[in-house]
This record gives C-alpha cells, structure tokens and sequence, in this order.
C-alpha cells in the first residue's frame, strides 16, 4: 500500500498548500482567519499520519489544453512555488466535471482534479484539497455546497466572483455553507484555482454540486 511518503512531489504539494493557508492573508476577517487555521489543522493531521495514496487513471478533458499555459504563467506570480511542484505532478492528475450534465460550451473549458479527500488520490476523510482550471472566457454558473465551507486561492490568470470582485494570484476567496457563488474568467488566459473545502466527513463523502439553475 503506497503512502505519501513513497510520492516525494506529492508530499511538496501539500507544502505548499500549508504554505498558502499559513502565510495567505485573511485581510482581518476572523471568519476567514479561523478557516485558513481549519484548513491547516486538518491539513496537519493528514500528513502526520503518511496518508495513503491511490492514484486512479490519469484523465484529461478538453480545458486541459489550457493547462500549459495556465502553469505557464503562474510561474511569475507570486503563486510560484506551488505552481511549479504541480507541474511535477500534472501527468498523473485525474480531472473531472462533477456533475452528471453540464453544458456544451462548460464542458469545453472548465474540469477540476482533486489531489486530497475521501476520493484519493491522497485520502483523507476530513479535509478535500484539489484544482479548479477554466478557460479563457468562461461562466460558471451560480451554484453553492452543503455543509461545506469552500476556499479558491488563485493561482494563475483572474477570476470574478459573482458581480462583486475579481481575483488575481495569491488572491483568496471564501464561500460559507449553502452561499450561492458564480464564477467568470478573463477574455485571453485560463484561470488555475487551488481550493479547499472543509466540513463533516459524511458531508465531504457525499456532496452533491448543483447548479442554482438560474442566472444572478
Ligand atoms: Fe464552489
């Protein structure tokens, strides 16, 4: 049974994630600082136990012809140094979509992969830790998690969040349980997101994305 200290990149990956929700700001918010902290917690408790690592199929869906350039540029971000171990380890990511029905034009520039949580390829029950990446030009539409508290850190490229604010790398942004979120990216380059998602283990097992079916 292989663990993460048989993946030495996989190992730095989550370093850096550390990194990101050790020195990232909260911009004084204490909801947000003590999710940074929730995050890192469970993030500490995985790694002190050598979590298991089950490695499914690698996969690519058509938004990964973004994926080059995404990193690309995430290289002279201050994003770096996280950006630069995921290019380590790009070959053996699995990405998906996460819902059973997606739209022509969503499917075309929007997957995710997951690198931490009760799916693999890292397990954990308690925390799950993986990739956005959209293309250039692209909505996703409003949609919100039960029970789950969710953080975007971007990486590479911009993202707006709703109609209120638009991120750029080393920026975070934080979505309480059942909060309604939309997403959209900058007309020429992809956007790579790293997130987290914290809650029970049943609700990280069982989640079920849906789209609010409606336009904000
Ligand atoms: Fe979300």
């Amino acid at each position: 049974m292989a663990r993460l200290s048989d993946h030495v990149d996989w190992q730095y990956v989550f370093r850096e994630y550390w990194h990101l929700y050790r020195f990232g700001s909260a911009g004084g918010n204490p909801v947000i600082r003590s999710h940074l902290k929730d995050v890192r917690n469970r993030l500490n408790a995985e790694l002190e136990s050598n979590p298991v690592v089950e490695f499914d199929q690698p996969v690519q869906l058509p938004v990964c012809a973004w994926l080059g350039r995404a990193l690309d540029q995430g290289l002279s971000e201050r994003t770096a140094p996280v950006v630069r171990v995921l290019t380590r380890v790009s070959g053996q990511l699995t990405w998906r979509y996460g819902y059973e029905r997606m739209h022509k034009s969503l499917a075309r520039k929007y997957a995710y992969a997951e690198l931490m949580g009760p799916n693999g390829p890292v397990l954990s029950k308690n925390v799950i830790l993986g990739l956005v990446l959209f293309g250039p030009k692209c909505t996703y539409p409003e949609h919100s998690h039960d029970g789950i508290s969710e953080s975007y850190i971007c990486l590479s490229g911009s993202v707006s969040d709703s109609n209120y604010s638009v991120f750029t790398p080393g920026s975070l942004f934080f979505n309480p349980p059942e909060k309604a979120h939309r997403m959209t990216t900058g007309d020429f380059e992809p956007t790579l997101l790293a997130y987290a998602w914290t809650g029970t283990p049943e609700k990280l097992a069982n989640q079920r994305m849906s789209f609010a079916g409606r336009k904000s």
